[in-house]
């Protein structure tokens, strides 16, 4: 059977750092509120020239490096991100420009957070079409430039950075062994930015009402994110025949410590089997689980041949889950 196998992982993340302590100075929180209520330490933020495109493009040439593949081997990039660098053209064809892909069909998926495991379920069907085709996924997000940092509520939260990874069609065992998306539309207003789009194009009207920043619901989401993530987990290893003990290793979104110890309780996984990082990067958005799946290879917490339950739940309201055979 013709399998998507991951041949390579890429991240990057600006080197410039915000901790709680910088917060304290900006609004009225505290490290150890953010700490206790989130699990995150500090995030890394951009420099104001840089866009999201320089930020994935940096991980997808730290992929391909680790591929050992050129750029125009690519027969794909598909790019999860909710902070492109324009309303259009896409953020994955100025990547495709910058690292000189010339072959590849570049489009991005707009899903949230769940963004980057619907571009791996679509890379994981083009594959299938056809295996001999080279695609690269990739989550890349500057949530700094959409969030207002007078709100202590959402301005703790998130943070910037890009993760990539490339996969390719190969017989045997190895792979996306599969993949399930969710959506519910009616509870849009729990996480969106008003402004910028055709309901409320930007004018001086909406930057006065600071309509192009997140406004989020945190407390009401975080209810639902619960849900979705055990849902969608449990799910996934129905439709694969296993159990918790079979997954080696689970990477949820990072979107707050809470609410991963939360959902792990729901369907009793232990929490020693679930990779976080959220402590040094924050809420990445789309890119939180590309990144992670980058450090556990790097860091040589996943063999070849484990099994990888990835989840995530975003705006929209968006769930979904892959699992993998590294
Ligand atoms: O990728 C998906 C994106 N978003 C999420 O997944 C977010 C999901 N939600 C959450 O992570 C949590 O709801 C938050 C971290 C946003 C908030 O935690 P919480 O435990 O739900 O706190 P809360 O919203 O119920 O607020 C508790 C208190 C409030 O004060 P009062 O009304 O009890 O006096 C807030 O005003 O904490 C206050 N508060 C803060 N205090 C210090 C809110 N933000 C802060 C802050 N520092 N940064």
């Amino acid at each position: 059977m013709i399998r998507s196998r991951i041949i390579a992982t890429g991240s990057y993340a600006p080197p410039k750092v915000l901790t709680n302590f910088d917060l304290e100075k900006m609004v009225e929180t505290t490290d150890e509120w953010i700490i206790s209520r989130s699990g995150i330490r500090e995030r890394r933020i951009v420099e104001t020239n840089v866009c999201t495109s320089d930020l994935g493009t940096q991980a997808a040439l730290r992929a391909l490096n680790a591929a050992g593949l050129s750029p125009e081997d690519l027969d794909f990039i598909i790019t999860g991100t909710n902070s492109p660098d324009m309303s259009f053209p896409c953020t994955g064809c100025f990547i495709q420009a910058k690292i000189g892909a010339k072959k590849a069909a570049a489009f991005d998926v707009s899903a949230g957070c769940t963004s980057f495991i619907h571009a791996l379920s679509l890379a994981d069907k083009f594959i299938k079409e056809d295996p001999s085709r080279k695609v690269m996924v990739l989550g890349a997000e500057i949530m700094s430039k959409v969030t207002d940092w007078t709100d202590r509520a959402t301005c703790v939260l998130f943070g910037d950075g890009a993760g990539a990874i490339i996969l390719v069609g190969e017989e045997g065992e190895r792979g996306v062994l599969s993949t399930h998306l969710h959506s519910d539309g009616s509870l849009w207003e729990l996480l969106y930015m008003p402004g910028g789009g055709s309901a409320n194009p930007s004018s001086h009207e909406t930057v006065d009402k600071r309509m192009h920043y997140i406004k989020m619901a945190g407390n009401q989401l975080f209810k639902v994110a619960v849900r979705a993530l055990a849902d969608v987990s449990q799910e996934a290893l129905k439709f694969n025949g296993l159990k918790n003990e079979d997954i080696d290793i689970m990477i949820p979104h990072q979107a707050n410590t809470r609410i991963v110890e939360a959902m792990a309780k729901m369907i009793n996984f232990p929490m020693e089997k679930i990779f976080l990082n959220i402590d040094k990067y924050g809420n990445t958005s789309s890119a939180t689980i590309p990144i992670a799946m980058d450090e556990v290879q790097r860091e040589g917490k996943v063999k070849a041949g484990d099994l990888m339950l990835l989840c995530s739940f975003g705006t929209g309201v968006t769930w979904g889950s892959a699992v993998i055979r590294w």
